[in-house]
């Protein structure tokens, strides 16, 4: 779909509908006045009648309103005019999208950008109502024999803005909200991708097609025959278990001068988790497909940043692999040497993400990083700490922790700053190695993460627990995008790219 700005007035507008806001209790916005004003009242009468309360995602579609030169009006009710949060923001947008997608308006003119949402300017409003009208749209249905398609589907989307100042400002958000829902878009393609087609060699190869489409990228794939050379120990006890052999898959993006240090992410790829001996029970093991969602989320990430162009330095490292139960799988109580140096035991197979990414992490301090941040679904705990609204943010810095902690405010995309306390390093003692990977039930996504922390000594560190924010479960089964506008904004603010600047 196509967005674009313009500023005018509102009885002059050609399209197919107008899109105009209601308050709740039938009030209108200062341009539903003015079509009030311009169509004799006809709005207003109608309000009166109570064809419209305004209710939050409420719907009014009138056709050929007097005086207008649009097809249609499109009335969208919006709540109380004081209480309007970004959530219900993104309700409304939503909405409206998928109404003109199912109504056979090919193109629309939103006057949405002057409602009042608390704290956000114009170049906030026309990004976020950019991104979530991408998101309302997309479908998955690459393995499905019919397709679900609308008739007559929304093409242009078209902000109205208040002055012609406001068209520049209207056009960076546009830009800046298109090329982070193309990184959802990525991440969520990816994520939902089944593992039997999904591999790591999948991973790989979507890497090398990345630096086809970017000229600014570069990929370079360390095998898992590398890898064990090395003396990644960590790494291997998890690939090893796996006929589909694992790897790690870099992308290095170069926005920046070439000496500048680089932001590292690095992603948990395990590309279908089964616990390995330690066998999860079969109940919703499908959604263990979704397990790379912290790879999926670095991929998007890239896209968004190689697409907006931003002046810095990136590296991706996907750490990919896939946990299965074999005859050459590791067994509880084996102990292993990681990159590190440091001796792991095992103690359960299903906690395996920590076993690659501890390897990754060692691994990213070659590139002699400013920052590094992994993300990872990495355990069902944080789920039961934080639900699916928040990920769990971890830091050994803490200005870093400020700085994703304000990204994720900026860019609507919840994450939750959780503690690192030596205290509970005690759960991880192990009789034989130096630590185990397993901390027991209390506090699991903490241990998870302390388990991290003793391989990102050398560098400022973050770590994104999306267990629960990655995907849905139930009956809108699907991958989300997140932490993709998280993470984005957290690079944007990195290089002060924010609408204004
Ligand atoms: N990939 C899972 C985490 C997970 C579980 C995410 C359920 C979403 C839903 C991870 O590899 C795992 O199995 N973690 C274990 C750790 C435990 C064995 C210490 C968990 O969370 O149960
Ligand atoms: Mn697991
Ligand atoms: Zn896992």
């Amino acid at each position: 779909m196509e967005f674009s700005t313009k500023s005018g007035s509102v009885e002059k507008q050609r399209t197919a509908c107008l899109v105009i806001g209601v308050y709740e209790p039938r009030k209108l916005t200062h341009i539903g006045e003015q079509i009030d004003n311009i169509s004799d009242n006809y709005i207003g009468n109608l309000l009166r009648r109570g064809d419209m309360e305004g209710k939050l995602g409420q719907i009014l579609l009138l056709h050929h309103v007097p005086n207008t030169l649009a097809d249609r009006v499109l009335f969208v009710g919006c709540g109380k005019e004081r209480e309007l949060t970004e959530t219900q923001y993104q309700t409304i947008v939503k909405k409206v999208i998928t109404t003109l997608n199912e109504t056979g308006s090919m193109d629309a003119i939103c006057y949405l950008t002057d409602l009042k949402v608390k704290g956000r300017d114009t170049y906030w409003k026309i990004r976020f109502a950019v991104e979530t009208a991408h998101q309302s749209l997309y479908t998955f249905d690459q393995f499905k024999s019919q397709k679900d398609e609308a008739r007559r589907p929304l093409r242009r989307f078209v902000f109205n803005v208040s002055s012609r100042r406001e068209l520049a400002i209207g056009d960076t958000a546009i830009k800046d909200g298109n090329a982070i829902a193309a990184g959802c878009a990525e991440t969520m393609d990816l994520a939902n991708t089944p593992g039997n087609i999904c591999t790591p060699h999948y991973l790989s190869q979507r890497a090398l097609e990345f630096a086809k489409e970017f000229a600014t990228i570069k990929t370079t794939i360390v095998s898992q025959d590398e890898l064990e050379e090395m003396g990644a120990g960590a790494f291997i006890a998890v690939a090893k278990g796996s006929d589909n052999p694992g790897n790690l898959t870099i992308m290095e993006y170069q926005g920046g001068p070439k000496d500048e240090k680089p932001i590292v992410l690095v992603g948990k790829g395990i590309t279908f988790d089964t616990g390995g001996i330690s066998l999860k029970p079969g109940e919703g093991m499908d959604e263990m497909k979704y397990d790379m969602g912290g790879a999926a989320s670095v991929f998007g990430t890239m896209r968004a940043v190689a697409q907006m162009q931003l002046p810095l330095n990136l590296v991706a490292i996907i750490a990919t692999a896939e946990n299965m139960p074999s005859g050459k799988a590791s067994r509880p109580g084996d102990i292993v040497t990681s990159l590190s140096g440091q001796t792991i035991e095992i103690l359960n197979t299903d906690a395996e993400g920590r076993l690659v990414l501890c390897d990754a992490l060692t691994y990213a301090e070659r590139y002699n990083p400013d920052v590094v941040i992994d993300i990872a679904t990495l355990t069902g705990a944080v789920i039961i700490a934080l639900g699916h609204e928040a990920s769990g943010l971890y830091s050994n810095h803490n200005p870093l922790g400020h700085e994703l902690m304000s990204a994720s405010d900026k860019a609507n995309d919840r994450a939750w700053r959780m503690p690192l306390w030596d205290e509970y390093a005690d759960q991880l003692k192990s009789n034989f190695a130096d630590f185990s990977n397993l901390g027991g039930r209390p506090a699991g996504s903490i241990t998870a993460a302390i388990f991290l922390s003793k391989f990102a000594k050398k560098f400022q560190w973050a770590h994104l627990d999306i267990a629960g924010t990655a995907w849905r479960s139930g009956k809108a089964k699907g991958a989300t995008g997140r932490p993709v506008p998280l993470l984005s904004q957290f690079l944007m603010d990195k290089v002060n790219k924010n609408g204004n600047a």
